[in-house]
């Protein structure tokens, strides 16, 4: 283990006395902190997890059946219309609808729209669009969270292609980086390079979450650098969502008078996907995969 004095300089390398940078407390946010994360601050109980794999795995169930019947023609409150009517056919909740005043049970965010879109009966899909749903169930207490973007149709841009496959292969990324004994600095280090290389942004006013008997819970999972992710040390029994967007153009985002859509400043098209995952001895399980898919 490493071992740094408060009068050393620090390894972060801003070449402040130790004392004076990451090991300042609490004002001291860096990765070489002296002190540790409380053990198990945000584990869940085994209980809790058995929970969780029930959820993720309704949710994943859900995305399935749903994928296939995603076409040009449809509007996203037709999307809306099958979330809704499976999750309570199985006897579960659409954890969106009312969620802080949310109007519905799914999001559907088209194009330039981050995330957060609400579907509406007058937006139709069509060839060449890019959306992305993002489902979110409660199961027996517990919340499970994924999403995907979909091309629609066939005639689809370079530009469209070129974020939403940047955006799957970010959750990938990040779902690798998931392992006891790193933080969630590591999970957005490795995410923000790759996102950035391929000459993409990564949103920053929106992030993953921790996840449990709440929707959105402590800690955040930012998908870039942040000083607070330095502190955030991945333990076995933590749940949180990995759910990378990204912008074609700059990160920067607005929301609309809706009080909800959030898109992109400049116009530009943005994609998404999400996971809700549990850390393992071993490293990461993916909560929102179904049994027997393949491994990111
Ligand atoms: N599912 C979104 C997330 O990944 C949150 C949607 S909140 C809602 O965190 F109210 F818009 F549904
Ligand atoms: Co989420
Ligand atoms: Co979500």
């Amino acid at each position: 283990m490493l071992k740094i004095r408060p009068n050393d300089p620090c390894p972060c390398g801003s070449g402040r006395k130790h004392k004076k940078c990451c090991g300042a407390e609490p004002e001291g946010r860096g990765r070489f902190s002296l002190l540790s994360q409380k053990r198990g601050r945000y584990a869940k109980s085994p209980e809790e997890i058995a929970g969780m794999r029930r959820s993720g795995r309704f949710n994943a169930e859900l995305m399935e059946y749903l994928r296939p019947l995603i076409r040009p023609g449809l509007s996203t409150e037709d999307i809306n219309g099958i979330v809704h009517e499976y999750t309570l056919r199985h006897g579960h909740i659409p954890a969106p609808l009312n969620y802080r005043g949310f109007p519905k049970s799914v999001c559907t965010s088209l194009n330039d729209v981050v995330c957060h879109g609400i579907p509406s009966a007058t937006e139709v899909i069509k060839d060449g669009d890019i959306l992305n749903v993002d489902i979110t169930s409660i199961v027996a207490g517990f919340h499970g969270d994924m999403n995907e973007t979909f091309y629609i149709g066939t005639n689809i841009s370079a530009t469209a292609r070129l974020v939403t496959e940047t955006a799957r292969e970010a959750l990938k990324i990040g779902l690798r980086a998931v392992k006891p004994g790193r933080t969630l600095y590591d999970v957005a280090a490795a995410i923000q390079d790759y996102v950035e290389a391929r000459g993409c942004s990564v949103v920053r006013e929106f992030t993953g979450h921790g996840i449990g008997r709440g929707f959105h819970e402590d800690p955040q999972v930012p998908h870039y650098r942040t000083p607070e992710s330095r502190k955030v040390l991945l333990e076995p029994g933590m749940t949180f969502t990995i759910e990378p967007m990204v912008n074609a153009g700059h990160w920067r985002t607005r929301v609309l008078a809706d009080g909800w859509t959030a898109v992109t400043e400049d116009g530009s098209l943005s994609a998404q996907f999400e996971h809700t995952v549990l850390v393992t001895e071993a490293g990461v399980e993916v909560l929102t995969a179904l049994p027997g898919s393949p491994p990111f």
